[in-house]
């Protein structure tokens, strides 16, 4: 036997006699490494005479193909062994019950969205999302809100570091988003109407005290189409509210108002008592606001894209924190966001019971 057969024999049993990755890596460095066997015999060929070494050095570079072939199969091998025995150890049997001692809990804002998504999605709207940071111009500018607006003092916006300006443009200034409304823009900047979308998140403002915390959330809501009208708002708004709190007869009120993206601007109450110091929500005669509407401006459609001549509609944002509050009996708007695990066991919710209209909310 030549020596490279030799070689040959010995590294193939090595390879073959590899019972892991490590062993088989050990396998490697000590052919092919660089103070390897085969890296050895090649540093000897320089001592040949010519045609010796032609031959060996063709033997040789034959043999390290092979032998890094054989290691990468074998490296196949045992990571596919590896994974099968990864899998057998973590098994899992998905049909045990949950252990209730350690069953986590929904928090009743993430419940709250999930319910208020439930009843729209019912109705054909979809879920549309943007992001919490945003710039000037979706969250204001696009809005009906230019620079210098009164409605901009009125927002406690937080404003973050602007971004430099791109060429010949201004410098823009980045804020938290003050409301969930930018969605309504990026929404009518990127799909065709028909719209019919909901998007809740979380909204920003500077204001803390018993009623605001500086982060809250709202709910958006958005229909663009030809002939949306004010009744179309004020029908499923309604039927909105009467899903929510479950109450059929509950009554609502629609107040004329302003926002400077909606024409004409709404805001809706809803039917409550306030007997004895307790609000109760219902027909006891006495009015909560709820929410604020409005047919979508005309200058706000055209700023987003849309041939206002040929679309309208309406949209309607809403918190999502007192409607929470109402429906669950929640005294202190606070505590939502105070992360105490003992408040979270009593208002949670749990994880699958998913709230849907056919099963109740
Ligand atoms: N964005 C308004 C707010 O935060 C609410 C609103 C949304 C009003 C859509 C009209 C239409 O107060």
């Amino acid at each position: 036997m030549t020596d490279v057969d030799t070689l040959r024999a010995d590294l193939t049993a090595a390879i073959d006699g590899a019972g892991d990755l490590a062993q088989l890596d050990e396998v490697r460095v000590r052919a092919l490494g660089r103070k390897g066997a085969i890296t050895g015999a090649m540093k000897q060929l320089g001592g040949m005479d010519p045609d010796a070494r032609r031959e060996a050095g063709q033997a040789l570079n034959a043999l390290k193909d092979e032998v890094a072939g054989a290691i990468e199969a074998k490296k196949r091998v045992l990571e596919r062994a590896a994974m099968a025995e990864r899998l057998e150890a973590e098994r899992i049997d998905v049909t045990l019950p949950a252990r209730p001692e350690r069953t986590g809990r929904l928090h009743p804002i993430s419940q709250t969205m999930e319910e208020m998504v439930a009843i729209f999605a019912d109705m054909g709207f979809t879920v549309a999302e943007g992001p919490d940071i945003e710039d000037d111009f979706h969250n204001f500018t696009a809005l009906n809100i230019p620079p210098e607006h009164p409605a901009r003092q009125m927002h406690d916006t937080f404003y973050l570091p602007g971004r430099p300006a791109a060429e010949g443009q201004e410098a823009h200034d980045i804020v938290l988003r003050t409301h969930t409304s930018p969605v309504q823009v990026r929404t009518m900047q990127s799909v065709e109407p028909p719209i019919r979308v909901v998007a809740p998140g979380r909204t920003y403002r500077s204001d803390y005290d018993m009623t605001h915390t500086p982060m809250f959330h709202q709910i958006e809501g958005l229909v663009i189409d030809e002939t949306t009208h004010m009744g179309h708002l004020k029908g499923c708004l309604m039927e909105f509210v009467r899903a929510f709190f479950g109450i059929d007869d509950l009554p609502v009120r629609f107040r004329p108002s302003f926002f400077p993206f909606t024409e004409p601007s709404a805001e809706m109450d809803i039917g409550c008592g306030r007997d004895g110091g307790e609000l109760k929500i219902g027909p006891y005669g006495d009015w909560l606001e709820i929410l604020g509407c409005g047919m979508v401006h005309p200058r706000v459609l055209e700023m987003c894209g849309i041939d206002s001549t040929r679309y309208q509609g309406f949209a309607f944002g809403m918190g999502i924190e007192r409607p929470a509050m109402l429906k669950y009996g929640i005294p202190d708007l606070r505590t939502f966001f105070e992360t105490d695990l003992r408040w979270l066991k009593h208002y949670g919710f749990l994880p699958l019971d998913v709230p849907s209209l056919a099963r109740g909310l």
